[in-house]
């Protein structure tokens, strides 16, 4: 199977929706990827994974590691792996040096930072050097700690322009599309309209070319439920009833059973007898 490219990705707005969805582990990339046009290794597993407080401690390593298990465990989806706080805004330089380790080691498809016009000559820098670029702009969750919280962004037409002119700009740098985090559907339409590349809502409304969600809040693994999320599936319940299932059984002294129980092989045992 031929996984799909940045290309196939860009070539999809205006025609079909993109679906994608987070992944950072193996066995959840191997369960979903053939469902999925693209997989995002997001930092958000610093948060869903690690139990962070929010997504600015998670490192380089741990980001290049999951997004390796990510690869090895896919064949159809799009790999993009999200750049952790402090690894590009410096300098182009900064970006480049490790974004290029990301693609490197983890043969991903292309890099996701966050930020728009402040972002543009990084944006550049990579997409000149052929580094395929995902921007993110909206809410960033990055900018948790200055923005005081996780706040919505365009219920204001006063500050549409400032994100009509993020995603203007990532645009001409080249990235090849724009994760739109948390924002008001007008504004989600608005710049879905203003630009040629697909946007990738997250909490951004159906007035985007596609749709993002972490995919540990889909299916019922996290505790946070915000307003965007539909949860399809309640797997932490599944899995609470099958480990109490489990601990009753064992304390019972019911499993494990025959069938899940090595005998020995007879002639052995004379063996044995003999010695
Ligand atoms: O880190 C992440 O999972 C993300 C998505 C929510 C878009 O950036």
């Amino acid at each position: 199977m031929k996984r799909k490219s940045i290309i196939d990705i860009k070539e999809q707005k205006n025609k079909e929706p993109i679906v994608c969805l987070t992944a950072y582990t193996a066995p959840i990339a191997r369960a979903i990827d053939k469902y999925v046009d693209l997989l995002l290794v997001g930092d958000s597993l610093g948060m869903v994974l690690y139990d962070y407080e929010n997504t600015l401690p998670v490192t380089l390593d741990q980001m290049i590691e999951h997004s390796k298990s990510v690869v090895g465990a896919s064949e159809n989806a799009c790999i993009i792996v999200d750049m952790p706080f402090g690894t590009y805004e410096e300098s182009k330089n900064l970006a480049f040096n490790n974004a290029v380790r990301i693609m490197k080691e983890t043969h991903c498809d292309g890099i996701k930072l966050e930020g728009g016009q402040n972002m543009f000559e990084t944006v550049k820098y990579l997409t000149d050097r052929s580094v395929p670029v995902m921007g993110h702009i909206g809410l960033q969750p990055q900018s948790v700690v200055i923005d005081g919280g996780y706040k919505i962004k365009g219920k204001n037409k006063f500050e549409w322009n400032k994100y009509i002119l993020d995603a203007k700009a990532l645009e001409e740098a080249g990235a090849f599309s724009i994760v739109l985090e948390g924002m008001a559907e007008p504004l989600a339409a608005e710049i879905t309209s203003q630009v040629s590349i697909p946007t990738i809502g997250i909490g951004a409304s159906l007035k985007c070319d596609g749709q993002i969600l972490v995919t540990e809040d889909m299916i019922g693994l996290t505790n946070i439920t915000p307003k965007f999320v539909k949860e399809y599936i309640n797997i932490r319940k599944l899995i609470e009833e099958a480990a109490n299932s489990y601990s009753n059984e064992v304390r019972n002294k019911e499993f494990p059973t025959r069938s899940h129980t090595y005998s020995m092989n007879p002639t052995i045992v004379k063996l044995n007898k003999g010695d």
